[in-house]
């Protein structure tokens, strides 16, 4: 993985949106006795998660050794969260089974920083092994449809507002080198989620935010045997809000473009 220049700025993006990202808490099914937080970075999600559900062991892990010291120190004295600078496979030779499997924003990077979509298959598998029967895996990301029923002539009036903004028409630019023309819904949505980052563009630019679609993650569920039991996509208010500003879209444009996923998925 590369390494992150500012780790505390990078760890400071991660915690901003935390009230979004809790909103796991509602897929966690009652009479959960334990959560792996897969790619917990410094913990700030499972601390918080820890605090709202006091009776659930929460294991959190992850592949960065100082984010896990951080995260340790925060749990000191905390007697139903604990941390492991691991990865998931590692976790498998330990005979614990979770009820529950979290992936908190870290999918997307898991695709990026490792061997594309080979790498989500095998964390997937590695966490349907690691839920116990009747488990529950809980994806959020951002997560995209493959299939966004828009025309082609759409996305290119859409673009063209983009480039209207001639300061980020050179990250557009760059964004197309490595991503290919902007022809699609999803490939003009992906740009929208990542444009406000040009002062960390060498890491962010490169990489890929959304590279499993929902239709994609059916497909990894169905291989698996597993039962898709929730799916929705939204938009943060605030991102919303920004690219009304940013680029004038009408509410009925930005009907189209999403930030957010969220998959529960049961293992049969
Ligand atoms: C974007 S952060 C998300 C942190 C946290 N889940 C949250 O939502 O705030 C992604 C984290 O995934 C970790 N990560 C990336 N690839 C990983 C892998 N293969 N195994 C474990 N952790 C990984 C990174 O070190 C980073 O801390």
């Amino acid at each position: 993985m590369d390494e992150i220049v500012n780790p505390n700025r990078y760890l400071e993006r991660m915690s901003k949106p935390l009230q979004e990202k809790l909103k796991v808490a509602k897929f966690i099914p009652e009479g959960t006795k334990t959560v792996l937080d897969v790619g917990c970075a410094d913990g700030t999600v499972t601390l918080a998660l820890a605090e709202m559900y006091p009776e659930i062991k929460f294991v959190g892990i992850d592949l960065n050794k100082e984010f896990i010291e951080d995260a340790k120190i925060k749990a000191a004295g905390k007697t139903n969260v604990s941390f492991e600078n691991v990865y998931l496979r590692e976790r498998l030779s330990n005979p614990e089974r979770f009820d529950v499997v979290l992936f908190c924003s870290v999918l997307h990077e898991f695709y990026s920083y490792g061997e594309g979509i080979s790498t989500v298959v095998k964390a997937l598998a590695d966490a349907h092994e690691i839920l116990k029967k009747n488990g529950r895996l809980i994806i959020r990301d951002m997560i995209l449809y493959d299939y966004a029923g828009k025309s082609q002539l759409w996305v290119k009036e859409m673009k063209e507002k983009v480039t209207v903004k001639g300061e980020i028409a050179h990250l557009l630019a760059d964004f197309e080198t490595i991503f290919g023309e902007t022809v699609s819904v999803k490939q003009l949505n992906h740009f929208l989620l990542k444009y406000m980052y040009g002062d960390n563009w060498e890491r962010e630019g490169r990489e890929n935010y959304v590279p499993v679609s929902f239709e994609e993650y059916d497909q990894i569920f169905k291989l698996l045997g597993m039962m898709v039991l929730f799916q929705r996509s939204s938009t943060i208010p605030y991102l919303k809000e920004k690219w009304r500003t940013d680029f004038g879209f009408a509410d009925s444009e930005l009907e189209s473009f999403r930030s957010t996923g969220i998959i529960a998925a049961k293992k049969l």
